[in-house]
């Protein structure tokens, strides 16, 4: 990897392959240098880390939003549910204690804001252009236009549009990602930069 992990970096709970994290370390280490970064789905924090380390010393913040209960394959039942993430208390899945410790542990808490809430809430009053998106939500059709709808307008032109879990073929994966990376790339308004595995790197021209 280009950027370099925390130690317990293969201990993180998350869904970001190793050759992922280093595309993305490299694209934020430049956005950043454009504006404020924001994240959709950050679960335990691992893209989280990446994102945040990438950035370095400079003067930008990491947005890192997350409803933090799961999304609908990480529900009890489902094939991505992890009973360690778990509250009986409130019986819902929450990742923000993890998620908490994990930033700690990297010692990036103080570049990183948290924003715990759905991210069509806390897109209704967003008026801070950003030199990064990078969309892991929800995998629904639904969530995933959402979250472009509301999110990839705010992007400084220049700025970076990552996407997670963009998988051409239906046989490798859910097709909600990469229907949101086919309407970027035909509105005209980006460019694809990388591929690496399931990440899609566009440059919002
Ligand atoms: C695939 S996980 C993110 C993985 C993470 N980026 C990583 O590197 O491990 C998706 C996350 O999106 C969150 N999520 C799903 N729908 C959401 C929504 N509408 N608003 C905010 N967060 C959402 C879930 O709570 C979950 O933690």
């Amino acid at each position: 990897m280009s950027f370099t992990p925390p130690p317990f970096w293969g201990a993180i709970k998350g869904f970001l392959a190793d050759d992922e994290a280093a595309a993305l370390a490299a694209a934020a280490t430049r956005a950043s240098a454009l504006g404020p970064v924001l994240e959709i789905g950050s679960y335990c924090g691992k893209s989280t880390i990446c994102l945040a380390l990438a950035m370095g010393d400079s003067d930008s913040l990491l947005f890192a939003l997350d409803h933090h209960r799961g999304s609908e394959e990480h529900q009890p039942g489902e094939f991505f549910h992890d009973p360690d993430l778990y509250d009986d208390g409130v019986a819902q899945m929450d990742s923000f204690r993890e998620f908490r410790l994990n930033l700690e542990r990297a010692g990036v808490s103080d570049r990183v804001v948290p924003i715990v809430t759905t991210s069509q809430l806390a897109a209704r009053h967003w008026s801070t252009p950003l030199g990064m998106v990078f969309i892991d939500g929800g995998h629904s059709l639904d969530a995933a236009l959402t979250d472009y709808r509301c999110w990839a307008g705010h992007l400084l032109r220049g700025g970076t549009l990552a996407i997670h879990d963009v998988y051409p073929d239906a046989a490798s994966g859910g097709q909600a990602p990469y229907a949101v990376y086919r309407l970027a790339l035909e509105s005209g308004l980006f460019r694809e930069t990388q591929r690496v595995n399931s990440l899609a790197l566009l440059e919002r021209l």
